[in-house]
């Protein structure tokens, strides 16, 4: 049976609305996304604001006044580094059983062992531990074993660490800090609302951000970082990008990175990126080479679909972020895992302030008993 993709009213009136576009099913005080505008509020603070600071920062303002004590940015720096140690003690008799498993169910299983009936701190808990987990499964694909936590330092620098087994220099540090912020929260995105849907359940925080962690998972919510290098490695060369970008066009097909569901105008997220990444070292030439293949994609995106304005989104500087940074492209989405991880905790704590079973109706059209 076809679904209908758009609302439908039934004949007895109620609304059908597959995709829940335009339903508002909850209140926050976290984010608000304006894609008409461009704009990407959280908690007061546009997102140009808040790129400047650090991982620990943001989770302080997304946690203050929802989680049972107000933390500043050095408590929760200090804290995170001590849950770190205890997620590695925690992680490392789970190792061989990721054996066959992708990145992003590895960290699945891993964060699975998070027991609910653990809720003291347990947001800082399910924060904590995926850098830890997402940085030892990375290592692990390379056949290396995982790296000990330094609870001194700070989430992004310690990830680095973990994932290359030395500190990493103050530039890339910057450029993961504003990654994992950029991603730090998104309005009712499919994860968060799966995330809260749970969390209305009372099933705990664990379960109810391993739900988040499942709904990333799909291609059209966390995927689309790993395409754009693709695309950028299939082009290679300086020469190549305009019959390249115009070919794809003419066989109907889409440019990675470019476009959005939302964002109208330009994603407020790819401006943060792309200044991050004109902090870093230009290893190769490649963020110079992405940056012309961005102005071509551009123009010929304006020439083609002049009556849809196509800007860059954020997966585009992802990638190029991510890639500088040192990740393997089959982790991203435990990256951005990590990240998000500040936005599903604070949806978890303010979901139970509001402590109402999430339960929407569906409409049979199925037979009826003769
Ligand atoms: N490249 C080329 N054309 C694109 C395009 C892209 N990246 N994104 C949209 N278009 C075109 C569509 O083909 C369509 O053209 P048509 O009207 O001639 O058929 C028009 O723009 C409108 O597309 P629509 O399907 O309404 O856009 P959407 O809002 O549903 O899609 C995305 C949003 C993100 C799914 C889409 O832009 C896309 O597929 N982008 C590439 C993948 C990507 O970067 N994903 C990460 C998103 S954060």
């Amino acid at each position: 049976m076809n679904i209908p993709l758009k609302s439908l009213e039934s004949p007895a009136g109620d609304i059908v609305s597959p995709g829940l576009e335009g339903v508002v099913v909850a209140e926050t005080v976290l984010s608000h996304v304006d894609g008409a505008a461009g704009r990407l509020i959280l908690r007061g603070h546009e997102l140009e604001q808040l790129a400047g600071w650090s991982y620990e920062a943001v989770l302080s303002l997304l946690w203050r006044d929802l989680a049972a004590e107000n933390l500043d940015e050095a408590e929760i720096r200090a804290r995170l580094g001590a849950a770190r140690m205890a997620a590695f003690e925690r992680m490392t008799a789970a190792l061989p059983a990721l054996q066959g498993l992708t990145q992003v169910e590895a960290l699945r299983l891993l964060l699975s062992l998070l027991p609910d009936t653990e809720t003291e701190r347990h947001h800082l808990v399910a924060v904590a531990s995926v850098p830890v987990f997402a940085a030892a499964i990375a290592r692990r694909s390379r056949g290396l074993d995982p790296v000990r936590p330094d609870a001194r330092l700070g989430s992004a620098a310690d990830f680095l660490r973990m994932l290359h087994g030395v500190e990493q220099g103050a530039d890339k540090v910057r450029a993961l800090d504003t990654y994992l912020v950029t991603v730090a929260d998104h309005g009712l995105n499919a994860s968060t609302f799966a995330t809260r849907v749970i969390a209305s359940t009372q099933a705990g925080l664990f379960s109810s951000v391993i739900g988040g962690l499942c709904a990333l998972k799909g291609p059209l919510h966390g995927g689309a970082p790993g395409p754009v290098l693709d695309m950028l490695d299939s082009i290679g060369a300086e020469d190549n990008i305009q019959p390249w970008l115009s070919a794809a066009l003419d066989r109907g097909e889409r440019l990675m990175g470019f476009g959005h569901r939302i964002y109208r105008v330009r994603d407020p997220r790819a401006d943060a990126l792309k200044r991050a990444v004109a902090g870093l070292r230009d290893t190769g030439g490649r963020i110079a080479f992405a940056e012309t293949v961005e102005r071509e994609a551009l123009a010929l995106l304006a020439e083609r679909k002049p009556l849809r304005p196509l800007q860059t989104n954020v997966e585009f500087y992802t990638a190029l972020v991510l890639e500088a940074v040192g990740f393997p492209r089959e982790s991203f989405t435990n990256v951005f895992a990590a990240g998000r991880m500040a936005g599903w905790t604070a949806h978890v704590l303010e979901q139970d302030r509001v402590g109402r079973l999430i339960r929407p109706q569906s409409r049979y059209v199925g037979p009826m008993p003769v």
